[in-house]
């Protein structure tokens, strides 16, 4: 029997910790039998010390049996591929590329998650459409994913349950940006829920929790053995955070914006990286092409329409009105405007996250509740031409006190200068 404070004490004195004497800690907690305070504490510590990789696959090992698995490949009759973000601000990837994938004719059933720190989550950004529910049963996910071919919903309780308490508690306690506890907390929920590839997208920047390239190749690499470990076959793109992705920030606006890319008039940063991401998945799936030939496939649903058409026969049957005027929408919305004519050399993401996050786009504590319609959407991104007062980007607010405050935050992440910053494409580096 573990005593949790002297676990945790070693852990912080920078000891390797045994694989049992750690699967007694998340599954004791798992059970509600050590407190979150306690779990806290290990989580800073180990942000301090690291995890090294056989403590990092005991950790994922105890996460994926604190609950139920899921074999979805078997109950399909399919290879089963799923795609996962580390986490980013104006992330709002799998929303389109669902429907795309899907349209293809490759099932797409898949779990996610709620924002964490400054970055959205899949979840709170499909509950902005009114009616869906993210909460089906098993059986009812499994059948809608061969129904329909595409499922988008919450992690059951029962499913790495271990993680779920874990994920609300580390983003209360700035304990979310740490390595170990990324890609154990992303691979056991991939793991257990049956996929049996898996492309990874792994955000580097700014705005990511990995800040730089060789932080996010460790990522990377530690979930790739991850997956290894566990059989599975796994593609990390590695893409840029270093400014917002497409141009909404903000749960409803985003699903506005993962919609028109669906019918082929998203941004181009967050259309190169959807249609990448589609190319990765269809090749990897069982229908035996390249990625070339992903590519073109996941093209041609997008102009074609059966893509869209896949998203509104998935939005129904999860109960919600596709309708994108359905959305909710901001009562006050106001510019942010360029105080010089210039280029815009510099667009912070963690700053744009915040603004949406104070605006009531994220939460501050555990279970706060969220605003859906509020948020940012930048009309300028690096590298646009701007002159003295065009508009850089919008602020949606509930009301102009946190409006204004949010245009001074947001007009804060935007810097003008003379010259044009060396451009670089979304995607960085694949690891695979
Ligand atoms: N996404 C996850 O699922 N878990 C993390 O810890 C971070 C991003």
């Amino acid at each position: 029997m573990i005593h949790p404070a002297e676990l945790i004490e070693r852990k912080r004195n920078g000891e390797e910790l045994p694989g049992d004497e750690i699967a007694e800690l998340i599954l004791g907690y798992a059970r509600g039998e050590i407190p979150d305070y306690q779990l806290a504490a290990f989580c800073m510590a180990v942000y301090f010390r690291g995890m090294t990789a056989a403590e990092t696959y005991a950790l994922t090992d105890a996460m994926i049996r604190s609950g139920r698995t899921l074999d979805l490949g078997g109950a399909l009759g399919r290879k089963v591929v799923d795609k996962h973000s580390t986490g980013g601000v104006g992330d709002k990837t799998t929303i389109a590329v669902g429907p795309i994938v899907a349209a293809c004719g490759v099932p797409v059933g898949k779990m996610s998650g709620r924002g964490l720190g400054h970055t959205g989550g899949t979840l709170d950004k499909l509950e902005s459409i009114p009616g869906l529910s993210v909460d089906l049963s098993v059986d009812d996910f499994v059948a809608q994913v061969r129904e329909v071919g595409l499922a988008i919903v919450g992690q059951t309780d029962d499913l790495v349950p271990a993680d779920k308490q874990l994920y609300g508690l580390r983003d209360v306690t700035a304990t979310v940006d740490i390595l170990p506890l990324i890609a154990s907390s992303i691979m056991s929920k991939k793991i257990a829920g049956g996929a049996d590839a898996i492309v990874l997208d792994v955000k580097v920047g700014d705005g990511a929790f990995m800040k730089t390239l060789e932080d996010a190749r460790a990522l990377a690499q530690a979930m790739l053995e991850l997956g290894e470990q566990a059989g599975r076959e796994v593609v990390c793109l590695l893409t840029d955070m270093d400014q917002p992705l497409g141009a909404a920030v903000g749960n409803a606006l985003e699903i506005a914006e993962a919609l028109d890319t669906v019918r082929g008039e998203g941004p181009p940063d967050f259309t190169e990286l959807v249609l990448d991401a589609c190319a990765r998945l269809l090749a990897l799936s069982d229908l035996g092409i390249d990625e070339a030939e992903g590519r073109r496939r996941a093209e041609d649903a997008v102009s074609g329409g059966s893509a869209l058409e896949l998203y509104e026969r998935w939005i129904r049957a999860q109960g919600g009105d596709p309708d994108p005027e359905a959305l909710p929408q901001a009562p006050v919305v106001l510019p942010v405007t360029a105080p010089r004519a210039g280029t815009v050399t510099r667009l912070g993401a963690v700053a744009v996250g915040v603004a949406a996050l104070h605006l009531g786009a994220g939460r501050r504590t555990k279970g706060d509740a969220i605003d859906h319609a509020v948020g940012v959407v930048c009309r300028a991104k690096r590298g646009a031409r701007v002159g003295a007062g065009d508009v850089l980007a919008e602020v949606h607010a509930r009301d102009e006190a946190s409006g204004a405050e949010a245009v001074a935050a947001v007009l804060a992440a935007y810097e003008l200068g003379d010259e044009a910053p060396r451009e670089h494409g979304i995607l960085l580096d694949v690891v695979a």
